[in-house]
């Protein structure tokens, strides 16, 4: 950018998303409403990626002077191979959201657990202690929530999979660091057991809606889906019609792990609740 005074050109640090596909991102909006607030002068890219050119991009963004980058589907376990320092968040996660280029160096680290965390507890006023916590799905994005959730102490976490062997393999993970087990989709328990349900399957993405236990909501329950969308996703029209206390989508959970990247990154962490509301209204 030139300084109109001086004459001279300063250039603008750089950040962007990887992901594929990528155009239906909302990080840049999100970053650049950030910026304004901030008082930060940064340029935000949308990076369409596919994953054999991933070592590649990223290389090529850190050498032309890119400062940071988010990493999103389906990059996140994979670019963990790229980091030369993982934060302590990003290995329990086994996946990476924020790269950070700092002397040479790349740093990964994942801010999609805080952000859940955030969005519940701050914004959506949820206690995570002593909660009965139901998650369906164990793909990546559950990977992901496990460990900051077990460290606000609930009783005990549910994780419930189409495929079995894939919900025990997380709940052996993390049964060091808290109370997790696993079961099918019609092995969950009934009744008002739970107060958190988190969808964290991606079966919304292709607008399927599988056979979630109906029975495990009461009126006591709050709905969580990770993900979010113009019209209500199909877990979160499910979870209503089913009676849940509430039922949300993950779009706080968007804004709040894009503001922890903007703090890695600059230094300062941006008012989330204005942001939020532009993004809701938006949509
Ligand atoms: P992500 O990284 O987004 O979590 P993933 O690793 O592909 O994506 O995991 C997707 C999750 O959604 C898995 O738990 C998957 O169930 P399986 O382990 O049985 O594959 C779940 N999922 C996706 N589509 C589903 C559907 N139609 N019915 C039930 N579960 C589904």
């Amino acid at each position: 950018m030139a300084n109109q005074i001086t004459g001279e050109i300063k250039a603008v640090d750089r950040y962007g998303v990887m992901g594929y596909p990528i155009s239906h991102s909302r990080s840049p909006i999100i970053h650049r409403l950030f910026a304004l607030q901030t008082g930060q002068d940064i340029q935000y890219e949308l990076l369409q990626v596919s994953p054999e050119k991933l070592e590649t991009a990223v290389r090529q963004f850190q050498r032309t002077g890119g400062r940071g980058l988010n990493i999103t589907v389906p990059h996140k376990a994979e670019v963990t191979r790229l980091v030369d320092q993982l934060s302590e968040r990003a290995a329990t996660a086994g996946a990476v959201n924020t790269l950070a280029f700092k002397g040479g160096e790349v740093m990964g680290d994942n801010t999609d657990g805080i952000g859940l965390l955030r969005d519940l507890a701050v914004n959506l006023g949820v206690s995570i202690e002593k909660a009965n916590i139901l998650i369906l799905g164990a793909g990546g994005a559950t990977r992901g929530i496990i460990g900051p959730l077990l460290e606000m102490q609930p009783t005990r976490i549910q994780i419930a999979n189409r495929t079995l062997g894939k919900a025990k393999a997380l709940a052996d993970h993390f049964s060091r660091s808290g109370p997790v087990s696993a079961c099918r989709f019609n092995e969950v328990a009934t009744g008002k057991t739970y107060d958190l349900i988190i969808n964290a399957t991606s079966a919304g993405l292709r607008g399927e809606t599988p056979p979630y236990p109906q029975a495990a909501i009461s009126e006591n329950t709050f709905c969580y889906d990770l993900s979010y969308g113009i019209q209500p996703t199909p877990f979160s029209v499910w979870a209503r019609e089913a009676g849940a206390r509430k039922s949300v989508m993950g779009w706080g959970m968007l804004v709040e792990q894009a503001a922890e990247s903007f703090k890695i990154w600059r230094g300062v962490r941006p008012d989330t609740a204005p942001v939020l509301k532009q993004m809701i209204i938006a949509a």
